[in-house]
């Protein structure tokens, strides 16, 4: 059995809720184009449901990762090597997990979260599977800096960030989580990232709009969330989900549809909305092999390897942290 010791650095206020959240909500309702960061879908319902789109015939970005994991196992553990400390950075399940660490054997196992009731299952899970791999679980937000556990700190890292959850950022933001986990993984670290294809719209829009409706209320429950949490009076049965491909910004985008006027409080503040107005929810961008290698370098990792061959598109990318020098 490998060890699992726990970590935490997520704050809450005295009510037990992120301030962070509280904070996000209030200022994306007051915003014109009213928005909310896609992180806050995953509290305990909203990562339940998320697993349950990964299964949907439609959603095919867990398949196709993991028919690349798969097939080209052998080739990935070639290229990394051995005995590198994996940080698995947003691991939800883990459930593509077991295939690189099996293929790869390493050092260490780092799984990195933000909801610590997932992280602690599959961190013992994974802990059973894999008897005598050391597993340090980090119950924290990886889009803030992250302190790794000593243990580790020897260790040649490889970042493994699949699930194209790099989509779900805009670039900007995007290229600041990369040079963040540069500067975390250090010098000599490898990063396996998983990145979705630009493919044709009806695919695209399917994937985020599935017909048993799981997605819809994987985007209901935000509003919901924020009822439970924050004592807001948000008429959830008053909205609809709306996923659309934005094609000047290459990108899915989720919105929650108000389908009539209304007015709500939120901790007591009030907020109105009219018929057809829009909460944007999420944006999950999408990558031509030019563009994602262009986004890696401007995060500091030079890309060395594409496996890409799945159908429908999804890439896994491996890439080495840069080497500062001057230019050219
Ligand atoms: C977590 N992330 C990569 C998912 C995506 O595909 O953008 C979230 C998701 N939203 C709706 N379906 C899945």
């Amino acid at each position: 059995m490998g060890i699992v010791r726990q970590l935490r650095q997520i704050s809450a206020d005295d009510s037990g809720v992120d301030p962070a959240f509280r904070a996000d909500v209030h200022a994306g309702l007051a915003q014109r184009q009213k928005a909310i960061p896609a992180r806050w879908f995953y509290d305990a319902t909203g990562s339940a449901l998320f697993e349950d789109i990964t299964a949907l015939p439609e959603y095919y970005p867990t398949r196709s990762e993991t028919d690349l994991l798969t097939r080209h196992a052998a080739d990935m553990a070639a290229a990394i090597g051995p005995g590198r400390a994996v940080v698995e950075l947003g691991s939800g399940s883990s459930t593509k997990t077991p295939l690189l660490l099996q293929a790869i054997g390493p050092a260490a196992y780092v799984p990195v979260d933000i909801s610590g009731d997932f992280l602690r299952d599959s961190a013992t899970a994974l802990a059973a599977r894999f008897p005598g791999l050391p597993v340090y679980p980090v119950e924290a937000d990886f889009t803030h800096k992250v302190d790794l556990p000593r243990e580790i700190a020897e260790r040649p890292k490889l970042g493994f960030f699949p699930g194209s959850t790099i989509g779900n950022m805009v670039a900007r933001t995007a290229i600041d989580l990369l040079r963040g986990w540069r500067a975390t993984l250090g010098d000599g670290a490898l990063l396996l990232i998983g990145v979705d294809r630009i493919k044709d719209i009806a695919t695209l829009e399917r994937a985020y709009d599935d017909p048993a409706g799981v997605t819809a209320a994987f985007n209901l429950n935000l509003l919901e969330r924020i009822n439970r949490e924050l004592g807001g009076t948000i008429p959830v049965d008053n909205f609809t989900h709306r996923a659309v491909w934005n094609d000047v910004h290459a990108r899915i985008e989720m919105h929650l549809v108000a389908a009539c006027d209304m007015e709500f409080t939120v901790d007591g503040r009030a907020y109105a909305m009219a018929k057809g107005e829009t909460i944007h929810s999420e944006n999950s961008h999408k990558y031509g092999p030019r563009d994602a290698n262009l986004l890696l370098r401007a995060g500091g990792w030079t890309p060395v390897r594409t496996w890409d061959d799945a159908d429908p598109a999804f890439a896994l990318i491996l890439a080495a942290a840069t080497e500062f020098r001057s230019a050219p």
